[in-house]
């Protein structure tokens, strides 16, 4: 016999299930170990091809349907993102046994207040990775982290990164869908939403799993 009580109070709660989605993406910009602070986040590339990466999760707004996060303006995925901006995101949370698939469209955006209050809102170290010479996924002859030689091993002074906050960009991601699995003993229970722009509101359905 299956225990009910087990069963979260969203299990075959429509509302409740779309709300506990955003809840746990949430979690991933506060709660470094949750595991939605380091989605897979998937581009398509110029032959068509997805390209999968893990990105960490920096800001998520339920209220305008985006997730931030943070890359080298240099990067393939910003090439890519630049020709075509469909993109998926991907969460499997093991404690909440929920899987959750977005599906929308991202932008990188290099310059502006959103930039600039991304750059100046990580921290020195973690903006080193800006600092390397060329761009990451350059071929080289020799192992490197691409870094110039005097800062590896350092933390560098805010005017010392200065100079590569053009190698800096945010990537915003807007969902327009949002599928939900959820993993239980009696039945699994999966959901999608799709934001619907002409009601200005999302739309839900209960799928067979
Ligand atoms: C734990 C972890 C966190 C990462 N976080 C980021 C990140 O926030 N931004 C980013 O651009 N790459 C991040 N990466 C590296 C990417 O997964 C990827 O290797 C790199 O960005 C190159 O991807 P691309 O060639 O598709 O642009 C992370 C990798 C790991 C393993």
């Amino acid at each position: 016999m299956t225990n009910p009580i087990s069963l979260p109070a969203y299990y075959n709660d429509l509302e409740g299930s779309f709300a506990e989605a955003w809840t746990l993406l949430e979690a991933g910009v506060t709660h470094r170990h949750s595991p939605a602070h380091m989605p897979t986040v998937g581009t398509v590339d110029e032959d068509g091809a997805p390209q999968l990466r893990i990105m960490v999760l920096r800001e998520v707004s339920r209220d305008s349907r985006t997730l931030r996060f943070h890359t080298d303006a240099r990067s393939d995925k910003a090439t890519q993102l630049k020709h075509s901006t469909a993109t998926s995101i991907l969460i499997y949370d093991h404690a909440a046994k929920a899987q959750i698939r977005l599906s929308g469209h991202a932008s990188v955006v290099s310059e502006g207040g959103v930039a600039d209050g991304a750059w100046l809102g990580s921290t020195p170290f973690a903006r080193r990775c800006y600092m390397a010479e060329a761009a990451p996924g350059t071929t080289i002859a020799e192992p490197s982290s691409g870094l110039p030689e005097w800062i590896e091993g350092k933390q560098p002074e805010e005017e010392q990164l200065a100079d590569y906050r053009g190698n800096f960009a945010a990537v915003m991601f807007e969902a327009n869908s949002i599928e939900w699995l959820y993993l239980a003993n009696p039945g699994h229970r999966r959901a999608r939403w799709h934001w619907d722009q002409a009601q200005n509101l999302w739309l839900g359905s209960w799928l067979i799993p």
